[in-house]
C-alpha cells in the first residue's frame, strides 16, 4: 500500500487560450531517437521516463544538496541507460517544507538548484542526447509564502481572498472554535488551519504550509495555465501533474465518512487521527472539465507535449476516466498505480491488473510505475513484512520487476537508483528525520527520507554524489557495492540488466510496439507468462514470482525461444517445453 495515502492515505474556455507568442520551443520536433519501427506514434508512447529527485541526484557545487548542473553532468549516464525523458521533481523557488512541493514562484528556479540559465542549458544538453525534460507541476496548492497566498491571507476583502479556500470555523460543544469539518491532511491531523488575522480557517490537503488553491475560481485556472505556458515556451516536453485528483473539494464542505475496520471500529491513522475516506476531497467528477481544457491548451503546442498524472485511483474504471474514456481527451498518461503498487509478489494479481490496463482503457497507453519519492523503493518487494530483512534474492526480484516494467505494452516510468538496485534506507532516529510527516507519525511511519537518499555513483567519498562534509540525507552504507561505477562492467549487475532491457525495448520490434497476450492463466499461481507480437517477431516473457524453481511449458507457440535477456545463465535457445525457471527468474526470448 502507498504509505503516503496510507497515512491518512480551470474555467477558461478553449477559445480564450493565448496564442503562441514566443519563438518555436526547443522540442518542437518529434522524437528522432532510433527505434525499432519508424511510426507516427507520439514519442511518449514508447518512452522510458526517469524520475529525478533533484536534491539527491548530483551535487555540483559541494553544498551537500543536488542541483540542476549536477543533473546536466550526469546526462551521459542517462543516455547510456537509454532514457527518453527525465521528470524532475519540483525545482522552483520554495521554502522546502515539502522539499519543493510547496512552490513560492512558479516561473523561476530555486537558487539552491541553480538558475533559469542552468535550466535552459540542461534542456539543451539533454536535447543533444535525445532526452526530454518533464516538469513537475503542482497545481493543487502553493506555498504559504507565495505572493498570492500572502495577499489572500491579508484581509477578507483582498481580491485574492477567493484564490484559496477560506471558511469560518464552527463552535464546538465546549464553546471553543473548531475547524469547519472533519477533513484530514494527508500528512496528519486537521486539513484546516486557523488564521488569527482574519479569524477564518484555510484548507490544506497536505502540509499547513501548502494552502489549497480554489480551482472553482476561473482566475486560478488562468494563472496556473499561464505558468504552464511559461515552461512549455521554454521547451519542456510536458508535465507530471502533482496530486491532480485533489484539485477540487465538495463545495458544501460536508464531513467525510470514517473508514471502519472489520470489527466496525474507526481505523486510526499512523498519525493518530480517525481515518476518513476522502470522497469529498479526492477525484471529484468536475475535475475532468478542467483537465480537458488543460489538454486543449497543452496540445496547442507542437511536439507531442505530454500530460502525466499522479493518479492514485481505486480501480481501472476510474483510471480510464483520467484518459477521457473513449474520447481520450484528458491526460495522455495517468499513472497506473494498480500494477506497480500491488506490493506483493502475487502472480495472479499482476496478471489480472496487467490484463485490465491493456483491455479496459479504450486502447489508451498504460503508464506503469513501481516506485517514486513517496514510496519505498523496489526492495519492498523483497521483504515479507515491512522492516524485515530483505530476501537474499533481492537483486533477482528487482530484475524481475524491471522485466515487467520494460517488456509489457506500456510507457515505463522508473525512479533514479532503480537501475542499480538502490534500497530504501529510512532514518533510524526521530531526530534525523527530514520529512515532517515522519516526525508527526514517528515511529509508525518514518516519512519518505528512506527513498530519497543520494544517488550512489561510486564507492568513494559521498558515493560520488557530493564533496560536502555532510549531505542533506546520509549516504546509505550499501554504496560500497551498490553503485554505478562498480556495476557498469559487471554483466550480472542490476545496471547491466536494465541497460539490456531498455535497449531491447527500443530495438526489438515486438517489444517496441507489438500486441500483448497473456499466456498463463489464473491456475498458474507462480509464473507470469506473456508474449509480445508484431506480425514479424514474437517475444516470450516469463517471470517466476516464487522462491522455488518452476518448470513451465508453452504449447502452440513454436518449439524454442532464443534468449534475449534473462536473470539467470541462459544462453542460446530454450525449448518451450519444460522451461526451468530458477527462484524469481525472469526470461525474455524470441520465439523461433
Ligand atoms: C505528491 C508528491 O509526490 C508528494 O511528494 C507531495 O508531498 C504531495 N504530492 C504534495 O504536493
Amino acid at each position: 500500500m502507498n504509505p503516503l495515502r496510507k497515512l491518512a492515505v480551470l474555467a477558461l474556455a478553449a477559445a480564450t487560450l493565448a496564442p503562441l507568442a514566443l519563438a518555436p520551443p526547443a522540442h518542437a520536433q518529434k522524437a528522432t531517437a532510433p527505434t525499432a519501427a519508424a511510426s507516427a506514434d507520439p514519442w511518449w508512447k514508447h518512452a522510458v521516463v526517469y524520475e529525478i529527485y533533484p536534491r539527491s541526484y548530483q551535487d555540483s557545487n559541494g553544498d551537500g544538496t543536488g542541483d540542476l548542473n549536477g543533473i546536466t553532468d550526469r546526462l551521459d549516464h542517462l543516455k547510456a541507460l537509454g532514457v527518453d525523458a527525465i521528470w524532475i521533481a519540483p525545482c522552483y523557488p520554495s521554502p522546502q517544507v515539502d522539499f519543493g512541493y510547496d512552490i513560492s514562484d512558479y516561473e523561476n528556479i530555486d537558487p539552491q538548484y541553480g538558475t533559469l540559465a542552468d535550466f535552459d542549458r540542461l534542456v539543451a544538453e539533454a536535447k543533444k542526447r535525445d532526452i526530454r525534460i518533464i516538469m513537475d507541476m503542482v497545481l493543487n496548492h502553493t506555498s504559504d509564502k507565495h505572493a498570492w497566498f500572502i495577499e489572500s491571507a491579508s484581509s477578507k476583502d483582498n481580491p485574492k481572498r477567493d484564490w484559496y479556500i477560506w471558511r469560518d470555523g464552527k463552535v464546538g460543544a465546549d464553546g471553543k472554535m473548531e475547524p469547519p469539518n472533519n477533513w484530514l491532511s494527508e500528512f496528519g491531523h486537521s486539513a484546516w488551519k486557523y488564521d488569527p488575522t482574519t479569524k477564518q480557517y484555510y484548507y490544506h490537503k497536505f502540509y499547513a504550509e501548502q494552502p489549497d488553491l480554489n480551482w472553482r475560481n476561473p482566475a486560478v485556472e488562468k494563472a496556473m495555465f499561464d505558468s504552464m505556458r511559461f515552461w512549455l515556451d521554454r521547451g519542456v516536453a510536458g508535465f507530471r501533474l502533482d496530486a491532480i485528483d485533489t484539485l477540487l473539494e465538495d463545495p458544501t464542505l460536508a464531513d467525510e465518512d470514517y473508514v471502519m475496520d472489520k470489527d466496525g471500529k474507526i481505523v486510526i491513522t499512523p498519525a493518530g487521527d480517525k481515518k476518513v475516506d476522502n470522497k469529498k476531497t479526492n477525484n471529484l467528477p468536475e475535475v475532468h472539465d478542467i483537465i480537458k481544457r488543460m489538454r486543449t491548451m497543452v496540445a496547442s503546442y507542437p511536439g507531442d507535449r505530454v500530460l502525466i498524472g499522479e493518479t492514485y485511483l481505486p480501480n481501472i474504471q476510474e483510471l480510464d476516466k483520467w484518459y477521457g474514456g473513449a474520447a481520450q481527451d484528458e491526460l495522455n498518461l495517468p499513472m497506473d498505480m494498480q500494477v506497480g503498487f500491488i506490493n506483493k509478489l502475487d502472480a495472479p494479481k499482476f496478471r489480472d491488473r496487467l490484463t485490465e490496463v491493456q483491455t479496459d482503457v479504450h486502447g489508451s497507453q498504460p503508464l506503469i510505475v513501481f516506485d517514486n519519492h513517496d514510496n519505498p523503493r523496489l526492495d519492498r518487494y523483497c521483504t515479507e513484512k515491512a522492516g524485515a530483512a530483505p530476501n537474499a534474492n533481492c537483486d533477482d526480484i528487482q530484475k524481475m520487476l524491471a522485466t515487467i516494467l520494460f517488456t509489457t505494452k506500456a510507457t515505463a516510468l522508473m525512479y533514479y537508483g532503480d537501475e542499480i538496485g538502490m534500497s530504501t534506507t529510512p532514518p533510524t532516529r526521530k531526530e534525523d528525520v527530514k520529512d515532517p510527516v515522519g516526525i508527526t507519525a514517528w515511529p509508525k511511519f518514518k516519512g519518505r527520507d528512506g527513498e530519497r537518499t543520494p544517488m550512489q555513483w561510486d564507492d568513494g567519498k559521498d558515493a560520488g554524489f557530493s564533496t560536502a562534509a555532510t549531505t542533506w540525507l546520509p549516504i546509505p552504507p550499501s554504496f560500497v557495492t551498490v553503485n554505478v561505477k562498480t556495476e557498469k562492467p559487471d554483466q550480472s549487475s542490476v545496471l547491466d540488466y536494465y541497460r539490456k532491457l531498455i535497449m531491447l525495448r527500443r530495438k526489438n520490434s515486438a517489444l517496441h510496439s507489438g500486441t500483448m497476450e497473456m499466456l498463463s492463466t489464473s491456475a498458474d499461481a507462480n509464473v507470469l507468462a506473456y508474449t509480445r507480437t508484431d506480425g514479424k517477431t514474437k517475444v516470450l516473457v516469463l517471470c517466476n514470482f516464487s522462491a522455488t524453481p518452476q518448470v513451465f511449458s508453452i504449447t502452440g507457440h513454436g518449439a524454442a525461444a532464443k534468449t534475449l535477456a534473462a536473470t539467470f545463465p541462459s544462453l542460446g535457445s530454450q525449448p518451450l517445453k519444460d522451461i526451468n525457471l530458477p527462484a524469481y527468474g525472469a526470461f525474455v526470448g524470441e520465439i523461433k
